[in-house]
This record gives C-alpha cells, structure tokens and sequence, in this order.
C-alpha cells in the first residue's frame, strides 16, 4: 500500500507550500509532522516530535473523523471530511493521548521532546540516509 504514503507526502508538501505562501511563516523554524487517518485508524499511532512542532492530521477516509485530547490539553478539531485536516503546534513536553470522538476506540498519542539536550546530535549520527 504505497499509494497512501505518497499522497500524505504530496498532500503535506501542498499543505506546507499554501502556508508558507499564503501566510509567510519561517517555515525552518517551525517543523512540521503528519498523521494520517486512515481505515479508522492513525498513522503512525505514536508520533515523537520535537518541542514546537506543529502536527497536521489529515483524514484520508471517505467518512467524518474528528481529534479530541484525551485530558483536554488541546482544542477538539471539528469533524474533519475527507481530504480535511486539523493542526495543532506542541509547544510543551510530554505525551499527548488523543482519540477519534466519533469513534472512540481510534486512539494515538504524541510524544513531545524538549528541543534542549543531547538527543539531536545522536539523532544524526545514527540517521538513516
Ligand atoms: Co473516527
């Protein structure tokens, strides 16, 4: 199943470039992570970003999704149609729960990383090319 892959890359470099030109942020400063949904389900389930990065959700299926915080640390989406997303920006430590509050059972969580520390550098040496 390469086909979703791909259209979550393009539909996330369309995403970006509309933003950047139509609202001008820096966009080296603010990274940006995506989750797609998916067969009622979140892809990837876990998701690990750095502090102040903003995460987009996109729903790839053909009937309504909406995100809620598990403890209310952020703002419900509304319901998302296909092809809708919703974008929140983590700006603070920890590990976010959230689930689908059409379909409760679709559950993911975020994993914010302080940007401070040493995680960076090893990152690097042990990246994939
Ligand atoms: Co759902």
């Amino acid at each position: 199943m390469l086909r979703p892959i791909v259209a979550t890359f393009l539909l996330g470099a369309v995403v970006a470039s509309v933003f950047a030109a139509g609202v001008g942020f820096a966009r080296a400063e603010e990274p940006a992570s995506a989750i797609s949904i998916d067969n009622f389900s979140f892809t990837p389930a876990t998701l690990t970003v750095k502090a102040g990065t903003t995460v987009t959700w996109t729903n790839k299926d053909d009937i309504p999704h909406g995100i809620g915080s598990a403890n209310k640390a952020f703002k419900k989406s509304k319901a998302l149609d296909t092809d809708e997303s919703y974008s929140f920006t983590f700006t603070t430590p920890g590990t976010y729960q959230y689930f689908c509050y059409l379909h409760p059972h679709m559950v993911g969580s975020i994993v914010v990383e302080s940007t401070t520390g040493s995680v960076e550098s090893t990152t690097a040496s042990n990246a994939t090319p």
